[in-house]
């Protein structure tokens, strides 16, 4: 099954700005995702301009008051999506000691038979791992992690595949992964040895692809569009489709499986 999980504990590193536009370049090939916004941020849901009410949020299934089928808007821009809500941050508060909730996500997708080849799933994390983290990775199997182009994300990336090895351990099932530099821009001098650890540390999980610093797209998301909606011709546009190529041509993402 066609499914990703846009994660990293560390914030600002471009996980929302990448499972949109991901999602968006999947639409260029006439694949309509879902996107499912697991952070109580919401930041997903405001980009894509649907409703966030309670009960029609995600919220909805995990207090088992609704299926994810019944939570899906299609938007007018060809992608669904499945809404957040700021009450999703009791979730861990609630449900966190529950036997099983780990896997309430992916025993969900599963029964719906939602993550068709027609429909991919895109799951946003928020940046931290609890249990929405957790079901979204144990769901989907598989983690696009974004690393800005600075130190600190690199670090902040060396931290997160020790909690996905440990999380491995537990599930007793590898998680795959790949690891994608964003905010990169080539004029700023530590940026060779960042990409330099990155390829010393994480070998062929590390994206050829390189998503750009660009300002096409912080204006389109300000606007609350993807970058192809925004300017197809940007190199953000480029970025992303490249992305979702060598994603897609590498195996990583069984679109069509
Ligand atoms: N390649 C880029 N070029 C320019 N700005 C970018 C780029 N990627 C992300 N941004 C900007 O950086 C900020 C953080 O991005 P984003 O919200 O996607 O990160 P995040 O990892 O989802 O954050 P959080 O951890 O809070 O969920 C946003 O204002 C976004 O517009
Ligand atoms: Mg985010």
């Amino acid at each position: 099954m066609s499914m990703l999980a846009v994660f990293n504990q560390k914030g600002g590193v471009g996980k929302t700005t990448t499972a949109f536009n991901l999602a968006a370049a999947m639409r260029r090939d006439n694949v309509h995702p879902l996107m499912i916004d697991l952070d109580p941020q919401c930041h997903l849901t405001m980009l894509s301009g649907a409703q966030t009410q309670l009960g029609t949020s995600l919220y909805g299934f995990y207090k088992g008051e609704k299926y994810l089928t019944d939570l899906i808007q299609q938007l007018p821009n060809g992608l669904n999506l499945i809404p957040s809500h700021i009450e999703l941050c009791k979730i861990d508060m609630l449900l966190g000691k529950e036997t099983k909730i780990a896997t309430k996500l992916k025993h969900a997708i599963h029964d719906e038979m939602l993550a068709t080849p027609d429909m991919p799933i895109i799951m946003d994390c928020c940046p931290m791992l609890g249990v929405l983290s957790v079901n979204a990775i144990v769901a989907s199997e598989r983690v696009l992690v974004p690393v800005a182009a600075d130190f600190l994300s690199y670090q902040g990336a060396v931290q997160l595949t020790n909690t996905l090895q440990g999380l491995e351990a537990v599930l007793k099932r590898p998680i795959k992964r790949r690891y994608v530099l964003t905010r990169f821009n080539e004029r700023r001098k530590f940026v060779k040895d960042i990409i330099g650890k990155l390829q010393d540390t994480f070998g062929d999980d590390l994206c050829q692809t390189r998503i750009h610093e660009s300002a096409s797209l912080a204006e389109a998301l300000a606007c609350g569009k993807d970058v192809f909606s925004y300017n197809p011709a940007s190199r953000a546009a480029k970025d992303y489709a490249n992305l979702f190529d060598e994603l897609v041509s590498s195996g990583f993402l069984p679109i069509g499986d």
